[in-house]
């Protein structure tokens, strides 16, 4: 991996899954200094920067992308910002939809003005596939139309629309990444995959949404960071880059992996009821990116592997995670879910 230009880098959202991910590879590229910068939220957490708060080209500052004060505190002296704070998960903003209007954004409207006024030479956002909506057939490209159809997209989808004016109003050399869904270690056992293996290891079915039949491409957490890097040294301001593996599965696909990787009873996959506005598929094309010259390393056989390997091992971490917070958060979005029949 190419080394960094920047001196000195904010990281928002670094104590979250992907963010933390993303330090450590920073850290391995040889970056002179990192600012975190995290509000330390039930999904970001300093269990997730084991190894990392020691290093000292790290500064850990606990705060919220949303307060102005804290981020200008945050962006002083910094020559670039990655952009991963956000809530992140569509039944929560189901649930609490004003939330992610605040943090994701408002909060990315503060960091992209105080951006602005550092004049920093790169400000990466970190986006989602899920801006263009579902797509049925083939694989969206970066001019697509968006069409988000949940809270949680339609928030990602307005802090795209504001980083990109930023672009073109004050010449903020803005650059926005669109992954695909990310799996793999320190993931907040509320995403699909951890939920599933930290169910089965504590003896509770998975619940699949509806058929199960929807598709997601599934994209291992190194291989996104590397794409985020690269991107940040290698992209072009103004752009708009595609993250994807072209490693589709539907959603019984994946329980039934991990059931056999777990050697877990396939009785134990459990149909609910579907979420609201449920994505039928999620499909990407990535070739702007590939011509960077990256690719994916990790195979989604592999990448599972590891992933719950790396549960069965962590326990401490995942079991700390699924807290008292967690367990009402759970009662409240599956309570009205109750299991609809078992899969076949
Ligand atoms: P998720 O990890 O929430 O990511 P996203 O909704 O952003 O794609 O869900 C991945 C897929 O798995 C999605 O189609 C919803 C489905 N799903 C279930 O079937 N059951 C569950 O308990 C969860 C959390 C998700």
């Amino acid at each position: 991996m190419s080394t960094a230009p920047f001196r000195r880098l904010l990281v928002t959202g670094g104590a979250g899954f992907i963010g933390s991910h993303f330090v450590r590879l920073a850290l391995a590229c040889g970056i002179s200094e990192i600012v975190i910068l995290d509000k330390l939220t039930y999904a970001g957490s300093l269990l997730n920067l084991e190894g990392v708060l020691d290093d000292p080209r790290v500064r850990f500052l606990q705060g919220d992308v949303a307060d102005p004060d804290a981020v200008a505190e945050a962006i002083a002296g910094c020559e670039a910002v990655v952009n991963f704070a956000a809530e992140t998960h569509v039944d929560r903003s189901l649930l609490e939809p004003a939330a992610f209007v605040q943090t994701n954004v408002w909060g990315t409207m503060v960091l992209l003005e105080h951006a602005t006024r550092a004049r920093v030479a790169r400000f990466l956002h970190v986006s989602t596939d899920e801006v263009y909506g579902e797509v049925l057939n083939g694989a969206a490209k970066e001019d697509d139309p968006l069409r988000p159809r949940n809270p949680y997209a339609a928030s990602k989808a307005a802090a795209e629309h504001f980083a990109y004016a930023y672009w073109t109003s004050y010449g903020l050399p803005v650059l926005i990444t669109r992954g695909c869904n990310t799996y793999g270690p320190y993931q907040y056992p509320e995403k699909f995959i951890p939920l599933a293996i930290t169910n089965l290891l504590s003896g509770q079915p998975i619940p699949i949404y509806g058929d199960g039949l929807q598709e997601r491409d599934w994209l291992f957490v190194d291989d996104h960071c590397r794409a985020i890097w690269m991107v940040l040294l290698h992209g072009e301001a103004g752009q708009v880059y595609n993250i994807g593996a072209s490693e589709h599965r539907p959603n019984l696909a994946v329980a039934r992996a991990l059931v056999e990787l777990l050697g877990a009873d396939p009785e134990t996959i459990v149909h609910v009821a579907d979420r609201p506005g449920h994505d039928r598929r999620y499909a990407v094309d990535w070739s702007r990116l590939a011509a960077l010259g990256w690719r994916p390393r990790i195979s989604f056989a592999e990448g599972l592997a590891k992933t719950v390997a790396w549960y069965c091992a962590r326990q401490d971490w995942w079991r700390a995670r699924r807290d008292d917070a967690f367990a009402a958060y759970y009662t409240r979005n599956y309570k009205g879910r109750a299991s609809v029949s078992r899969s076949s």
